[in-house]
C-alpha cells in the first residue's frame, strides 16, 4: 500500500517532469532571433559591415563567420560608423575573412569580465579566458564591463593611510597612499618590471592586479617566473597582451586589469593595480584611432588618446566604500623625452611620478629612481610630520651632491671648499646605499625612516 502510494507519486512526479520538458523542447524550437550582416570591406586591421546597422552599437560585439555553418568565427568590435557601414576590429586573426562573410550582430558589449576569488593567482588573457593552462576559471556572480564609469568625484572616500610598499627609497621619499595613483616613467631596459615585481609582492595590499600591456612574450614568462615567482603570483591576477596580440587586444588588456582591480575594490580589499605600461595602452588607442578615421594630432595620437587616458586612470583610486585601488602606471620615455605627448598627459592626470634613470641603472644602483626629480603630491600630508625633517635633510644633502656632482668627478672640488659639499661628499656612499636594494629584500616605512635617519640625522 505505501509502496503503491509512493509509486503514484513518482508517477505524478514523472507526468510533471514530462509537461515541463515538453514545454523546454517547444521552447527550444522557437529560434531565437538572430540579425546578421556582411562583410563588404577589409581595409588595414578594420572590417567594413553592411546590413542592419541601426542594430550595431558602438562597442558592441560582432562575430564574423569564416567558413559556411559558423564553425569558426572571428569575434569583433564596433568601433565606429561610416555612411551605413559599421567599422569594426577583430580580437584575431582575420585571416579566412572575405567579403560577403556573414556577421552576426550581438546583443552585448564586446568585453565585459566576472571575476571571483578564485582568479587569484591566474593569467588571463583581454578576453578575460584564462592562459595559464591551469584550468578553467571560476566566474563570479556579477558582471563587470571593460569599460566602467570611474566612481562618483563626490562620493569617493578621499586618499587613506599611507601605503608600505615596501621599497624603501619610495616608503620614504614618495610616500604613497592607500588609493593614490603613481606613474613610473622610464626608458626601457632600466629596471621597471623588477620594481613592479617588488611592489607587487611586498605592497601591504590584500591583491594585486598587473596588467601587461604589449610586452614581448619572453619578458612575460620572465616576469611570472623569475620576477614575481611563486609565492607572488598567490596574491596576483595578471593580465596579459602580448605584443603580437591584435590591438584590440592590446588595448582591452588595460580596461580588463582595472575591471579586475573593481572587483577586488567591492570585495572591500585593498588593491594595487598595475599597468605595464600605459605608453602600449595608448599607443593601441591610438592606432584604433587612426583605423577608424581619426585625425592625428600630437606625435600622431589621436584626440581619443587623450579622452580614454584619464577614464582609464581614473578608475583607480579610492572607492566609495571600504576598498581602494592604488595604482602604479608605467610610462616609457625613450631617449629621455620626458615631455613626449603621452608621458606629459599621464603625468597631468595622476597623483605623482616616479622617475628611473639610465645614467642611474647604469651606475649599479637599482631602483634606478632619482628622487630628486619624482614627486608624491600627497607626500606632506601623507608623512608622519616627525621624519619630515629627516626627508628635507636628506633631500638638501642629494641636491647638494646633484649640483656639484660633475665638478667632483672630474676632481675640480677642492674639499674644504664648502662645508655643505664636503658633508654631502661624505654622506652620498651611504645614501647611495639607502637608495639602491635588492629584488630580495624588503623594508617597511619605519623601518626605512629609522635607517634614513641614522645616516643624516634629524629624526
Ligand atoms: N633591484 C634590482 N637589483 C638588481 N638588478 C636589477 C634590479 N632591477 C633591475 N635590475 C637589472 O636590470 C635589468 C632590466 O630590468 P627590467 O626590470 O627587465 O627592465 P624594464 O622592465 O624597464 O625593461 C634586469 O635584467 C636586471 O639585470
Ligand atoms: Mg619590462
Amino acid at each position: 500500500m505505501g509502496r503503491d502510494r509512493a509509486h503514484g507519486e513518482r508517477m505524478t512526479g514523472e507526468r510533471e517532469t514530462g509537461g515541463l520538458s515538453a514545454a523546454l523542447a517547444a521552447l527550444a524550437t522557437v529560434e531565437t532571433l538572430e540579425i546578421f550582416g556582411r562583410v563588404t570591406a577589409i581595409r588595414g586591421l578594420l572590417v567594413e559591415v553592411a546590413g542592419p546597422v541601426a542594430a550595431m552599437r558602438l562597442g558592441g560585439r560582432l562575430d564574423v563567420v569564416v567558413e559556411a555553418g559558423g564553425a569558426g568565427t572571428v569575434p569583433c568590435e564596433v568601433i565606429g560608423f561610416s555612411g551605413d557601414r559599421a567599422l569594426a576590429m577583430p580580437f584575431g586573426s582575420l585571416e579566412g575573412v572575405r567579403r560577403g562573410c556573414p556577421v552576426l550582430v550581438r546583443d552585448e558589449a564586446a568585453g565585459a569580465v566576472r571575476p571571483s576569488q578564485g582568479w587569484l593567482g591566474r593569467t588571463v588573457d583581454a578576453l578575460g579566458r584564462p592562459i595559464d593552462g591551469l584550468g578553467p576559471l571560476p566566474q563570479g556572480p556579477a558582471i563587470y564591463p571593460l569599460r566602467a564609469d570611474p566612481p562618483p568625484a563626490h562620493g569617493r572616500r578621499r586618499v587613506g593611510a599611507p601605503l608600505d610598499l615596501g621599497v624603501r627609497c619610495i616608503n620614504t621619499f614618495l610616500t604613497m597612499c592607500r588609493g593614490q595613483r603613481m606613474g613610473i616613467f622610464a626608458g626601457s631596459g632600466v629596471g621597471k618590471s623588477v620594481l613592479l615585481s617588488m611592489l607587487a609582492r611586498y605592497t601591504a595590499a590584500d591583491v594585486a592586479v598587473i596588467g601587461l600591456v604589449g610586452e614581448r612574450g619572453r619578458e612575460v614568462q620572465e616576469f611570472l617566473q623569475d620576477d614575481l615567482g611563486a609565492a607572488g603570483l598567490s596574491r596576483s591576477v595578471v593580465v596579459v597582451a602580448t605584443s603580437d596580440e591584435p590591438v584590440l587586444m592590446r588595448r582591452n588588456a588595460a580596461y580588463v586589469t582595472l575591471a579586475v582591480a573593481e572587483y577586488f575594490r567591492d570585495q572591500g580589499a585593498q588593491v594595487l593595480c598595475m599597468i605595464d605600461s600605459i605608453t602600449r595602452f595608448a599607443m593601441a588607442q591610438r592606432d584604433i584611432g587612426l583605423a577608424g578615421g581619426e585625425p592625428p594630432t600630437a606625435k600622431g595620437y589621436t584626440p581619443t588618446v587623450f579622452s580614454e587616458l584619464p577614464r582609464l586612470l581614473e578608475r583607480a583610486g579610492p572607492g566609495t566604500g571600504e576598498g581602494a585601488i592604488s595604482g602604479l602606471f608605467t610610462v616609457l620615455v625613450e631617449g629621455d623625452d620626458h615631455n613626449e605627448p603621452v608621458a606629459d598627459a599621464v603625468r597631468g592626470i595622476l597623483d605623482g611620478h616616479i622617475v628611473m634613470e639610465r645614467r642611474i641603472a647604469e651606475t649599479g644602483r637599482y631602483p634606478a629612481i632619482n628622487v630628486l626629480r619624482s614627486v608624491s603630491r600627497t607626500m606632506p600630508r601623507a608623512c608622519d610630520p616627525a621624519h619630515l625633517p629627516t626627508v628635507r635633510r636628506a633631500r638638501k644633502v642629494l641636491a647638494t651632491y646633484a649640483d656639484m656632482e660633475e665638478l667632483i668627478r672630474l676632481g675640480a672640488y677642492r674639499a674644504g671648499a664648502s662645508p655643505e659639499v664636503d658633508e654631502a661628499v661624505a654622506l652620498m656612499p651611504d645614501l647611495t646605499a639607502f637608495l639602491g636594494q635588492g629584488k630580495e629584500e624588503a623594508t617597511s616605512i619605519s623601518e626605512g625612516y629609522a635607517r634614513l635617519a641614522a645616516i643624516v640625522g634629524g629624526g
